[in-house]
């Protein structure tokens, strides 16, 4: 080959290489113009794409809503509920068994009281002696008063006694009739107690202030001033209680023991009816 040819050979050949640099420096420039990406976001690109492909439009759009439906609160179900009565005890105390509870609470509080009372009572000595024990009624002199004053008789509602005079001359016959023996205390201080019940069947037997002695409205047993028996049907004279007079005066009944009365015919005072009868068909002894 000539060195022409040669010459001419590398002359094109250096032609296209200088085209190619031109062609290669201006694509170079088309990129770093506008609408180019910069390095870093390049970069920021190369990386996302190492964690994957990169989402699309509509697979954003699609995480958006499910992100938004996420953040709403969803409503409670609407569906009927079986309604069930809540339990008293969690609940607490309603209106009723309050009511309920605070009853019984005072009734049992009241009747507690009254049973605590009662049993203080019981155990409490009385102030006031009543039957059963010995009844205190009064001063000798006051009761002598009163007897007089009042017809022959004092009655004692809480001794249920009656209380007369006993004539100190019939002391002696008194004496001498064995159920009189524990009366003869009170006898010699001129006093005598009569149970007030009557020892036929149980009635009060009142007295007779006309007649002057004891004449039963039941069956018409009649008693002497001191009880003794004068007619009717009962068994025997009417019973008593001890009397005592105390050193200072007063006159104490025993009701803590019936003293039984004195068979029939017994008549140590030998008063005889000083009046009408106030109970009629009585009369005369049996
Ligand atoms: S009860 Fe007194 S006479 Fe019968």
């Amino acid at each position: 080959m000539s060195p022409a040819a040669i010459i001419a050979i590398a002359a094109v050949v250096l032609v296209a290489l200088f085209a190619v640099a031109l062609l290669t420096a201006a694509r170079k420039s088309d990129v770093r113009g506008a609408g180019a990406l910069s390095r870093e976001t390049r970069r920021r690109d190369k990386d996302a794409e190492i964690d994957g492909p990169a989402p699309t439009g509509r697979q954003v759009e699609r995480a958006a809503t499910e992100a938004r439906e996420a953040s709403l609160v969803k409503p409670e179900s609407t569906a009927p509920v079986t309604w069930v009565a809540p339990d008293a005890e969690q609940i607490g105390v309603n209106r009723r068994q309050f009511l309920n509870r605070a009853t019984v609470t005072l009734m049992s509080a009241g009747l507690g009281t009254f049973a605590a009372g009662a049993f203080v009572a019981f155990l409490w000595p009385t102030a006031a002696p009543v039957f059963g024990g010995k009844v205190n009624v009064g001063k000798i002199d006051d009761i002598i008063a009163s007897i007089r004053s009042n017809a022959g008789f004092f009655y004692s509602s809480s001794a249920r006694s009656y209380l007369t005079q006993y004539p100190p001359e019939a002391l002696p016959k008194a004496k001498g009739v064995p159920q009189y023996a524990p009366l003869l205390g009170g006898m010699s201080e001129g006093v005598v107690a009569m149970y007030q019940k009557c020892p036929h069947l149980g009635c009060r037997v009142p007295q007779c202030a006309s007649s002057q002695w004891f004449e039963c409205p039941c069956h018409g047993s009649q008693y002497n001033r001191v009880g003794e028996k004068k007619a009717g049907p009962a068994p025997r004279g009417m019973d008593h209680f001890a009397v005592t007079v105390s050193a200072a005066g007063d006159v104490v009944i025993d009701t803590s023991t019936v003293i039984t009365g004195a068979p029939i015919g017994i008549n140590t005072s030998g008063q005889e009816a000083e009046g009408p009868h106030c109970i009629t068909g009585g009369g005369g002894s049996h």
